[in-house]
């Protein structure tokens, strides 16, 4: 393993009806910012069990609607504007992981002299921000235990993910029955991003990680046993409520003790969406599988290790590769099942578009820890995702 030191200092809250306790969280500040996005939790009844706290507890507040999927920083700077105006003192998510990294933009920029860009395209860190919570409503990113936010400049066509330390919300709620109203491809989403997520995780040249592999084939098999009983059945608590602590565990810093995930796919994906604005997990599916067959090599081991003990490929009288391969095949079908797209054309997205997008993936030069990818790789992974 490599050194490491871990320190995750966001209380999370989980389970059905735990929305109480957030009389108990906000009770120490004055001013709210509530941010949220298009409008679902008014529709589910999130929003008024939010609002009734507030009222409970005669707070103060405003609120920021209607954040993007894929925020965008004039949303950001909008919720700055508002917290310099309204002098609040506690910004509160409530939606998905779009709503929260936006919120932790506003966090950051509220406190920043300069332009919130400047700490999201990591031309400085942040060193402070005001405090956040976050009451979650769909299973994905993780961003509910996490110091990381992405943010879209959609005049430039940039999206960075940047992380500080300052943005780890204080409290995180998670009540299962605020995630039963996602619909189906949304659902679908979340199980990719999820997935991804270990995946990015699982892949690293770290030596003697077996508690950590271990941990990942967990989430991943317990995810692909709960996600096709879930897509048939939306409503289903339990189900929710496996997939909801999944994504939180998958993207909280937990897996990552002792080793350096890859990344690569991420950000590759963060140039397509920046590029064409398509869900982040819809482009995971198709660029993940080839990822995969373009690194194989790097570290064989790793892809027959999963390709075994995830998916069950049967080994004897198999080469390496065979297996290695038949276990992306796998993974790529069972995304499939679930009803995620396979191919950049599912997007209408097509070989003209490459060079921008290769463009934008290279913008901090060669990326990606298990195996950097320089621009001809980039480019052959977007080619073989067309
Ligand atoms: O906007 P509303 O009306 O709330 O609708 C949202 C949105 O349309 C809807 N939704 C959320 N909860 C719902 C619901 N609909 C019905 N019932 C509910 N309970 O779902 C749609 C998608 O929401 P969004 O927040 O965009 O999805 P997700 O959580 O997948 O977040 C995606 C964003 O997170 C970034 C992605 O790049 C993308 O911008 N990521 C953030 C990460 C992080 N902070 O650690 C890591 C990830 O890898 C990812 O890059
Ligand atoms: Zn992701």
């Amino acid at each position: 393993m490599e050194q490491f030191i871990f320190h995750n200092p966001t209380k999370l809250i989980f389970g059905r009806g735990q929305i109480e306790q957030l009389k108990k969280e906000l009770a120490p500040y004055e001013r709210i910012l509530m941010v949220y996005g298009g409008g679902s939790i008014k529709k589910n009844g999130v929003y008024d069990d939010v609002v009734a706290v507030f009222r409970s507890l005669n707070k103060q507040w405003t609120e920021l609607s209607g954040v993007e999927p894929n925020p965008r920083l004039s949303t950001v700077q909008k919720g700055i504007d508002i917290c310099r105006e309204e002098k609040v003192d506690f910004i509160l998510a409530v939606g998905g992981g779009s709503v929260i990294d936006c919120a932790k933009a506003i966090a950051a920029g509220a406190l920043y002299d300069g332009d919130a860009w400047d700490f999201i395209s990591r031309k400085t860190t942040v060193q402070r921000a005001l405090p956040l919570g976050t009451v979650l409503t769909l299973a994905a990113t993780g961003s509910e235990m996490n110091a990381n936010s992405v943010i879209t400049n959609w005049e430039t066509k940039e999206k960075y993910g940047w992380s500080s330390p300052a943005v780890f919300p204080k409290f995180s709620i998670l009540d299962p029955v605020y995630t039963t109203t996602v619909p189906k491809d949304q659902t679908v989403y979340g199980i990719v991003d999820i997935m991804s997520h270990v995946l990015e995780q699982y892949f690293h040249h770290a030596p003697n990680t077996p508690l950590q592999d271990r941990m990942c084939e967990a989430i991943l098999k317990t995810v692909i046993e709960t996600a096709p009983k879930l897509v048939d059945d939306l409503q289903n608590v339990d189900y929710r409520e496996t997939i909801l602590y999944c994504g939180t565990m998958a993207l909280n810093g937990i897996l990552r003790m002792g080793l350096r995930g890859d990344w690569a796919t991420h950000n590759i994906e963060h140039a397509v969406s920046a590029v064409h604005d398509i869900p982040h997990a819809g482009g995971l599916a198709i660029l993940f599988p080839n990822w995969m067959k373009h690194v194989l090599d790097e570290h064989i081991e790793r892809f027959k290790q999963l390709a075994v003990r995830v998916f069950h490929v049967y080994p004897e009288g198999k080469g390496d590769r065979e297996i290695a391969l038949e276990g992306i095949e796998k993974l790529r079908a069972f995304w499939n099942s679930l009803g995620a797209p396979s191919r950049l054309a599912d997007y209408d997205i097509g070989e003209e578009s490459l060079p921008l997008i290769v463009e934008k993936a290279m913008a901090f030069g060669p990326f990606g820890n298990f195996k950097k990818l320089q621009h001809d790789d980039v480019m052959a992974i977007l080619k073989a995702s067309l």
